[in-house]
């Protein structure tokens, strides 16, 4: 037998054998045989006392299965996990990442009380405030014109390449604020190592205005640095009279590794900089925000920061009973650990939003999805649930059937805007229906008896009605939260994402790991070195089980014969 994972956890679990975890067991006997229904009948109040409001967004959690009691449990065990403390040793610079013994400070990226925060006694904030002046000077001049690429021309295509954190969180912010970019800028986003994705991208553009950022806090990605080179001999083949000075012109750098940007040949006057104390997947407020700034403008940034700033204050401040990310992360583990949901569900009804369930996958899956507790030692509850979603109206048409008939419980964020930028009366009234309807049919369900009532309705003969009438019930009691927001705007995108980022502290928190590593992501990476040299080599050099050699055999078989034909 594979040894286990982690150190046995020989002494009682700091979780699961406490008075606040066994108090929910208890309490989960009971409130698993509630049906919403009968709670919202009960209390006409349940929404006012279920919702709150965060600025301009509105948290309503009524359509959940709990009771006040079930909340006042799940704040126990919030007190007793610490999630207070810690949250405070985060703010204020503490390494809490402790397999890294790194500081974890993407929200001092965001301080925009300009308090001073310590790493290491430096105040970290003289420094976040020049980049974000750097940041601001380079966009101005290349949104204005003044930046004028090697043949005389202002820059018109930005161009970002970058992976995981370096592609999710920017992109994700340029297609949620579309309506807010420059009138003759274009962004674009590589990230795939398959050329297909910047052929596509390059064959659109044209050198002489266009702008790579190269973007990776280690600056050693196999993807992206194989695609910035792939962006560079396209720079220098492509564009006629270039020489190596007019690199300086295209191409810019954020990172954290100013030697291997250097190597790389750009300019470190052309560097961004971030710190270690960034993770790669809450790094979007750092300067792995460029793109969106070159997009954006600066202002629309800073509303960006100011938002999230918004919500970090709130989080800090507000008590545990009404405290947005706390409510959000305490239901979640509500659902994973007591109810054994497998995954969650992010359904954005605003078009604008239709990258945000990509980008919640990877914060919240590299954070949490950890099977050891921050000492090492093998954990015995289930931790990070699979974050998954799509845009909620075209779901409704694909995978929902699941989400109302199917077998599983399956937590869902509802996220809509009441109004929209495209403002087509017509076209918001029925997405916001949609929204509305979904989770009212997922609360509610349709008994036997409805369903009979509407076959009759609708003169159904009685002996095929009754055949339909399991497959028409609906059992109802999905729980969903709702985050509707007055509008998708720089601030209030800032304030969700934040509110996210903090969801997902506070559930590793209780869980006991570190957040803030992804070791999960190195084997694979490493693999892969080993691989790669047995295809570029077309020698075995290494031992592999029966299945990955006998890929790898037909992969390079397959691939041989594709090369001869197309010599031929
Ligand atoms: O491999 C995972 C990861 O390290 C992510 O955590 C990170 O966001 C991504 O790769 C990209 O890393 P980098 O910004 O260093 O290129």
């Amino acid at each position: 037998m594979r040894p286990l994972r982690g150190v046995p956890l020989n002494e009682k679990s700091p979780l699961t054998d406490t008075p606040a975890w066994r108090a929910l067991l208890a309490h989960h006997k009971t409130a698993s045989t509630l049906h919403m229904v009968e709670l919202f009948n009960k209390d006409p109040q349940r929404f006012k006392r279920y919702s709150l409001t965060f600025e301009d967004i509105l948290f309503d959690y009524s359509k959940n299965r709990i009771t006040d009691e079930t909340l006042s449990l799940l704040f126990d065990l919030t007190r007793q996990a610490k999630v207070e403390d810690l949250r405070d040793r985060m703010f204020s610079g503490e390494k809490i990442n402790n397999t890294e013994g790194r500081a974890v400070l993407h929200t001092a990226l965001r301080n925009r009380s300009n308090q001073p925060v310590f790493v290491d006694d430096e105040n970290v904030m003289p420094k976040i405030n020049a980049e974000l002046e750097k940041m601001r000077g380079f966009s101005d001049k290349v949104r204005s014109g003044q930046w004028i690429g090697y043949a005389g021309l202002p820059i018109t295509h930005i161009v970002n390449i970058g992976i995981g954190g370096s592609d999710l969180g920017p992109s994700m912010i340029c297609r949620a604020l579309q309506p807010y970019a420059h009138h003759s800028l274009t962004v674009d986003f590589v990230s795939n190592i398959d050329a297909s994705h910047i052929d596509q991208i390059l064959i659109k553009l044209r050198p002489e205005t266009t702008l790579f950022v190269i973007s990776s806090k280690t600056f050693t990605t196999q993807e992206t640095i194989t695609n910035a080179n792939t962006a560079k001999a396209w720079f220098l083949n492509g564009a006629g009279r270039v020489t190596h000075n007019d690199i300086s012109k295209h191409f810019v750098a954020v990172s954290t590794n100013e030697t291997a940007v250097k190597q790389f040949g750009i300019d470190p006057q052309n560097m961004f900089r971030f710190w270690d104390w960034v993770g790669g997947r809450y790094s979007l407020w750092s300067a792995i925000g460029l793109s969106s700034v070159l997009y954006l403008g600066m202002d629309n940034f800073i509303a960006l920061l100011e938002g999230a700033h918004a919500m970090d204050q709130h989080f800090c401040n507000e008590p545990l009973e009404t405290n947005i990310p706390v409510i959000l992360a305490m239901l979640g583990v509500w659902y994973g650990n007591f109810f054994g949901a497998e995954s969650s569900a992010v359904l954005p009804y605003d078009h604008n939003l239709r990258l945000l369930p990509a980008y919640l996958e990877q914060a919240d899956m590299e954070s949490n999805g950890k099977s050891v507790d921050k000492k090492g030692r093998q954990i015995n509850y289930s931790t990070g649930k699979i974050i998954w979603g799509a845009e909620g109206i075209n779901g409704q048409h694909a995978f929902y059937q699941l989400l109302h008939q199917g077998t599983r419980l399956i937590p869902t964020d509802f996220i809509a805007s009441v109004n929209s930028h495209q403002c087509n009366p017509t076209h918001c009234s029925i997405l916001a229906s949609n929204f509305l309807a979904q989770t009212e049919a997922l609360m509610r369900g349709r008994t036997l008896e409805e369903t009979r009532e509407q076959l009759a309705a609708a003169d159904i003969e009685l002996h095929k009605a009754e055949k339909r009438l399991p497959h028409m019930t609906f059992q109802g009691n999905q729980p969903s939260n709702s985050i509707v927001l007055k509008k998708l705007t720089p601030r209030t995108l800032g304030s969700l994402i934040a509110m996210y980022e903090h969801k997902i502290f506070v559930q590793g928190a209780v869980w006991n790991l570190n957040s803030y590593d992804q070791w999960g992501v190195e084997l694979g990476k490493n693999l892969t070195k080993k691989i790669l040299e047995e295809i570029e080599t077309n020698k075995n050099l290494h031992q592999h089980d029966s299945s990955t050699q006998g890929l790898l055999d037909w992969f390079r078989t397959h691939r041989t014969e594709e090369v001869k034909n197309n010599i031929e």
